[in-house]
């Protein structure tokens, strides 16, 4: 692979402080942080030089728009000043249904309970709306019962109606931020966040995690289509207004009524600025940067009067969000006078140096009011409680969680509330995809459309044609919704779970057949009869989080061989619109060059006749809808472009921000240049583990001999039974390497978010390198290097001899062949975990690099047996 510029983002910055970052950028290589997760200097983002220190009389002072209440605090007061230590320390921990029942909630008198993106009532991802609200009315009864003699302090449940009350079934599923960024329509983004709150209400909860407000730098982010754009003003232009159309404005009757839900915005700080674009990982930007970029949306949003902010899983130049006293305490609510509280993200306080996910005192003593301890709640309660009674988490810490946690809770004036099923909206799932809701979606579609190529004014397509539909997202409302639709990666659902909702060839269907014309549906482009025209969709399949996260910017065709297709039809003399199905902008020139025509439709949602809508003519021979959208993410010229932004000084996109075409334009687009500046056709970057940490899209997992296995996210870390010990030492650079120590048999892993397919270098004898050191081989002699690809299908390696014959205490590079591997059980073509080294007691050995490569020094030999 290549290896990438350094783009840098300076237009914002003070001359100087630009100047200093070009400067520390010319050293090219910066020395990994403590606590980096997985940043490979040779495309680590913006070599800054500053430092990580945080000022907060450098940040914004957006007012919060409650004026003291003392009527409210004296209610706080006296429900404080009546609730034991335990029950105080309930309300700071937030459970997942998936992990906590009713019974646990009435026990421990929790505060607060979610539904993850992957938890449902009773394990249904398809549960209906009747047991959701059936279960928010059990937590509720739960929460208020005194019968065991606690306090009745009503707990609110937060989901991710993320775009749309987007877990349940029927309910109007809206673009995906990345779309509405597109729209550039604040007014429809409050309208979204209005029409959300309701259907959320129909199923008794009162608080979602949204608006994501990142600003997305690096597409090959596995969120990057949760962000609304890479440019901060934009972001900043909705969130205000998103917060507002979810709580209502505050100071009107209006406000957190039964209509309306608590927002979250979130992850704060810095979730868009990672190295590589690697999820939960560092964001080493200047304090300005950190401030100007990804603190954007923040202010609109506090203003607003956002009830929670999410912290984030990031670090700041490897401090762990969750543990960030200067930006949770000092910063967001010291300085940008924040008064609601901060809930934590998934067990993101486990990630804090020194934490595990059930005990974590520096949390909460760096700011966080509200752990998100989804199957660690309980743990978590206990180890608080433990922490308060011994004073490592002041009592008055505790008490102002509480108290901000109270407030909120006032000010919803749930202690007034019945049931979430009798409160104005419960039960009324009429409202989910009430065609009125729809219409709204449907508008959104169509003014996120963005147009790339019109060759010849190919659209809008006479609705009297002969249209052929063609490709894997043509009838598919999995893939036309992306992430976070009713299972947390968007996956595994079928057409039955859509019952309010139409795919894009629904839609066309439907317009072409009543104005007389045909329309066929061949997802291969096998046509029956020869159409006039061909629309193809196609794009990414569905992902949420990291396991979006990509290695470089290549679209890889879905299983309707997409340019092969598009190529064909053009073959057989028919001119091809090409709509493309993305939570990102890709590098696709090949397929752009192709077509006639090209629409970026981004993660429509449930409404796929918006695409309709703005494709088709009306019967008047003229568009019924012309194109608005305009790119809020800048379209990449090659596939190794991962953060040319808007606003850089080397800025030299594709297609830049703010670009679309509309039907008055001129829509002709010369040949793209095909070369993607990658290998088009490599797997990967086949680089699993650079310098000591996983790339991206990569985790490191170490499992001890009790079988337990732990992700690691820092440079030091030890598994729970102490079988092995990981620490971090120099090599080449500072903490370039890793040192592993075993006392028993235990295993270190590599993960890949996605299954590798190595077949090609398999078949081309590429082994597997890994370039070690060993210190010290097994006592007992025994190692053994194996890669995993799923449920009984594994081969393994012996290489305990080989190990002790290579020379103590020096670097080397060691292969073993992929065919050997695959001799011995692995299927290549889907490798999960493609490496795996497990030993025992005495062993010492570092390890700093693991790829599939040809360069080595020592082969091993492939047993046969
Ligand atoms: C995500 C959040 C989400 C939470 C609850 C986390 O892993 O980062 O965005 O709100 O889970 O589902
Ligand atoms: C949950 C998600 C969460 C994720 C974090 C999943 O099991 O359902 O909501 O964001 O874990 O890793």
């Amino acid at each position: 692979m290549r290896t990438t510029r350094t783009f840098l983002s300076v237009t914002r910055l003070g001359a100087g402080l630009a100047a200093a970052l070009l400067l520390g950028a010319c050293n090219g290589e910066r020395p990994a942080a403590a606590g980096t997760d997985a940043t490979t200097p040779a495309d680590a983002p913006a070599a800054d030089a500053t430092t990580a220190s945080i000022d907060p009389a450098n940040w914004p002072q957006p007012e919060w728009p409650f004026a003291d209440d003392a009527e409210l605090e004296q209610k706080v007061d006296a429900l404080l000043a009546s609730m034991t230590v335990e029950e105080k320390v309930g309300q700071i921990i937030q459970g997942d249904i998936g992990s906590i029942a009713p019974e646990d909630v009435r026990k421990y008198r929790l505060g607060s309970v979610l539904a993850g993106g992957g938890s449902d009532p009773g394990g249904k991802y398809n549960a209906r709306p009747e047991e959701w609200l059936a279960l928010a009315d059990a937590f509720w009864e739960a929460s208020m019962d005194t019968s065991g003699g606690g306090k009745a302090i009503p707990v609110i449940w937060g989901i991710d109606a993320m775009h749309g009350q987007s877990n349940i079934v029927g309910a109007t599923l809206f673009p995906h931020n990345i779309g509405l960024g597109a729209t550039r329509n604040p007014d429809l983004l409050r309208e979204i966040a209005r029409i959300t709150a309701i259907e959320t209400r129909t199923t008794g909860m009162e608080w979602t995690f949204a608006p994501t407000v990142a600003v997305p730098q690096d597409d090959r982010w596995g969120r990057a289509y949760e962000g609304y754009s890479e440019n901060p003003e934009l972001v900043a232009s909705y969130a205000g207004v998103f917060v507002e159309g979810l709580q209502g404005k505050p100071g009107t009757p209006e406000f957190l009524d039964d209509h309306h839900v608590m927002s979250s915005v979130k992850h704060y700080l810095g979730d868009g600025g990672t190295g590589n674009g690697k999820d939960q990982g560092d964001t080493v930007v200047s304090e300005a940067q950190l401030r100007d970029i990804h603190a954007a949306g923040y202010v609109p949003s506090i203003a607003a009067g956002a009830q929670a902010v999410m912290a984030s899983y990031n670090s700041f130049h490897g401090e762990k969000m969750h543990g960030h006293k200067p930006l949770l305490t000092d910063v967001l609510k010291g300085r940008m006078n924040f008064g609601g509280f901060v809930v934590g993200d998934w067990n993101g306080h486990g990630q804090v140096r020194g934490c595990s996910n059930t005990d974590c005192a520096q949390t909460f003593n760096a700011g966080l009011d509200m752990a998100m301890a989804p199957d660690s709640w309980k743990g978590m309660y206990e180890s608080t409680l433990a922490h308060v009674k011994a004073g490592t988490v002041p009592m008055e810490r505790l008490d102002d969680a509480v108290r901000r946690i109270l407030r909120v809770k006032f000010r919803a004036n749930l202690f007034e509330k019945p049931k979430p099923s009798e409160r104005a909206l419960g039960g009324r799932f009429e409202l989910l995809g009430a065609p009125e809701h729809r219409e709204v979606a449907r508008r959104a579609v169509r003014e996120s459309l963005v147009l790339l190529k019109n060759q010849g004014g190919i659209l809008p397509l006479s609705p009297k044609s002969n249209v052929l539909v063609a490709g894997d997202g043509a009838d598919n409302l999995s893939k036309q919704s992306g992430g976070w639709t009713l299972t947390w990666q968007g996956d595994g659902t079928t057409r039955a779970d859509f019952p309010n909702a139409d795919s894009i060839w629904d839609g066309l269907e439907a317009q072409v057949t009543a104005a007389g014309g045909t329309a066929e549906l061949a997802e291969d482009g096998a046509y029956t009869s020869k159409p006039d025209v061909a629309v193809v969709v196609f794009g990414e399949e569905p992902y949420a989080e990291f396991q979006g996260d990509l290695s470089n910017l290549m679209f890889k065709s879905g299983k309707s061989g997409d340019l092969e297709l598009i190529r064909k039809l053009k073959a057989d003399g028919i001119p091809v619109v090409a709509v493309f199905l993305s939570g990102r902008p890709l590098w696709l020139n090949r397929e752009i060059n192709a077509a006639d025509a090209f629409v970026a439709a981004w993660l429509p949602g449930s409404e796929g006749g918006g695409v309709a809508d703005v494709l088709l003519q009306g019967a008047d021979g003229k568009p019924q809808h012309d194109f608005k959208g305009k790119l809020s993410f800048s379209w990449p010229r090659r596939a190794d472009q991962y953060a040319n932004n808007h606003g850089q000084a080397d800025y030299d996109p594709l297609f830049a921000f703010g670009h679309g075409l509309s039907y008055a334009d001129d829509g002709d687009l010369a040949a793209l240049p095909e070369d993607a500046g990658i290998d088009a056709d490599a797997t990967s970057g086949n680089t699993w583990f650079e310098r000591g940490v996983p790339t991206t899209g990569f985790t490191l997992r170490l499992v001890g001999a009790d079988g337990n296995a732990m992700d690691v996210v820092h440079p030091a870390a030890k598994t729970g039974d102490g079988s092995l010990e990981m620490s971090a030492i120099n090599h080449e650079v500072q903490e370039g390497a890793r040192l592993f120590a075993w006392t028993g048999k235990a295993t270190v892993q590599l993960l890949s978010n996605e299954p590798l397919d190595l077949t090609r270098e398999t078949n081309g004898d590429v082994p597997v390198v890994t370039t070690l050191r060993v210190d010290a081989p097994p006592t007992d002699g025994k190692a053994t290097l194996s890669a995993g690809c799923g449920e009984g299908c594994r081969g393994e390696v012996e290489i305990g001899e080989a190990l002790a014959n290579l020379p103590r205490g020096e670097w080397t590079r060691v292969a073993v062949p992929l065919k050997c591997l695959r001799l011995h059980g692995a299927d290549t073509g889907k490798l999960a975990v493609p490496f795996e080294l497990t030993t025992g007691a005495g062993s010492r050995i570092a390890l700093t690099r693991v790829t599939a490569s040809t360069d080595f020094d020592h082969k091993l030999d492939c047993p046969t047996n």
